[in-house]
């Protein structure tokens, strides 16, 4: 029996793969720009870093991770986010002490074992940013604008910020109070899961996609009349510095996030174009995260961007394929071996070259340079190349020069340079 992928694990393809370089490029680019490093870390970690630091009353704890135990007898864990990673790696690697600022990016796969679904898969990718060591809400504007204009500079359109605050260790408690006396009366409507969430964890209530606990939870009362003075400037800060950056965003009390490091601000972009999946980003401050995990108090914001859903919604129009810039053509007798030499040369000298492996006639293999959408095809006759020469044809225009050899190289440069290197 032929074997396929896992439910919910996706093969990236390469006439997908460009959306992938392009996202992956200008996240460097626009991050690097706001004094971001990337860092890269591992796939696997002891499974209390998760527990500890998603929480273990989480959807993703309780049900949702890769969990199992190695050869050696030690729980381990597919990460299912890397913000977690982050932090330990600069907690591990003291990164504090040459400077308590730490700005970081990492992108790669994690793993949840969701219901998969269009926009939902069990192996995703996210792309991660995170400030370490900054309390200031500025660094909370900084995140979130920096996320907007990568978003923007991506060519996405039609976005919503949504922000709330959610409160720090002294406030919150007093509104998990308020929430279950207020849910205390409707219980036996909500679903067996949200019964067990009522004692557990009742703001991951707000997340629940059952009907009935959407409509027992719709009155509830909001985070944000519950939060302390101290909170409550932070999150007056955070809006004036987003309104400085002129950042328009849509304040939703009901937004709580998934991960239960969160503390204050916590934010989603969304976009209507995805459905129910509609989520592109999310993200947060979590000021308790470090403590939970370590010994250090340091305070932490960042956000993770889904990949899959932000490639889903890409500019259909831009193209992101990589063709041949040349398809070097053989037309019997000795000139395989020419064609064989010649795109070796131009392989060396950065020039996209393909070439025939068969020896199929001239006719099969101009129509493999038209199915590959190369832009040149080099035909190389014997007549031509005894006189060091070989024919070039435009395959847009259907043009044909005959051009010497030894300039093919400077020939091929220059119309590459001239078309620019995205579109030749
Ligand atoms: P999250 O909201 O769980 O947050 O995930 C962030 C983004 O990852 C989502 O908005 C979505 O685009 C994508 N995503 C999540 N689950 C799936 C899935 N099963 N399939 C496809 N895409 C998915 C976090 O992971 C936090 N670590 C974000 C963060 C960073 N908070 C602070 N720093």
């Amino acid at each position: 029996m032929e074997i396929k992928a896992i439910r919910g694990f996706n093969d990236v393809l390469p006439a997908e793969i460009g959306k992938w370089q392009f996202v992956e490029k200008t996240a460097r680019e626009v991050f690097e720009g706001f004094g971001f490093s990337e860092i890269r870390i591992p796939i696997l970690e002891r499974t209390e870093l998760f527990s500890r630091g998603i929480g273990e009353a989480t959807d993703i704890v309780e049900k949702e991770m890769y969990t199992f135990t190695d050869r050696s007898g030690t729980s381990l864990t597919l990460r299912p986010e890397a913000t977690a990673s982050m932090a330990r790696a600069y907690l591990e690697h003291k990164m504090y002490s040459f400077d308590p600022v730490a700005k970081l990016y990492c992108f790669g796969p994690m793993f949840r074992h969701e219901r998969p679904q269009k926009g939902r898969y069990r192996q995703f990718y996210q792309i991660d940013a995170e400030i370490f060591g900054v309390a200031n809400p500025i660094a909370d504007a900084e995140v979130i604008l920096m996320l907007i204009h990568f978003l923007k500079r991506v060519g996405l359109e039609n976005l919503e910020l949504e922000i709330n605050s959610l409160g720090c260790r002294e406030c919150r408690p007093r509104y998990r109070e308020e929430l279950k006396r207020f849910l205390a009366d409707r219980a036996f409507h909500l679903c067996q899961d949200c019964q067990r969430r009522l004692q557990s964890n009742p703001l991951r209530i707000f997340d629940c996609k059952v009907e009935a606990c959407k409509e027992a939870i719709s009155e509830a009362p909001k985070v944000t009349d519950f939060i302390c003075p101290e909170c409550q400037v932070h999150f007056d800060r955070v809006k004036e510095y987003l309104g400085m950056a002129g950042l328009s965003y849509l304040l939703n009390p009901r937004m709580v996030r998934g991960l239960d490091y969160y503390t204050r601000t916590a934010f989603e972009v969304v976009s209507y174009q995805l459905g129910s999946q509609n989520a592109v980003t999310g993200g947060g401050r979590y000021d308790n995260l470090f403590q939970e995990i370590g010994e250090l108090d340091i305070p932490g914001i960042g956000f993770a961007i889904g990949i899959e859903r932000l490639i889903s919604l890409l500019p259909g129009e831009k193209e992101f394929v990589k063709y041949p810039h040349v398809f070097v053509a053989a037309s019997g007798g000795g000139t395989q071996k020419r064609a064989y030499e010649l795109a070796n040369q131009l392989h060396l000298d950065g020039i996209r070259a393909e070439a025939d492996y068969e020896g199929k006639s001239l006719k099969s293999q101009m129509r493999r340079a038209d199915k590959l959408k190369a832009r040149y095809v080099l035909i190389l006759g014997e007549e031509e190349l005894n006189r060091g020469r070989a024919v070039l044809r435009n395959m847009g225009d259907k043009s044909q020069e005959e051009i010497p050899l030894q300039d093919i190289v400077d020939i091929l440069k220059d119309k590459v340079k001239q078309r620019g290197k995205e579109t030749f």
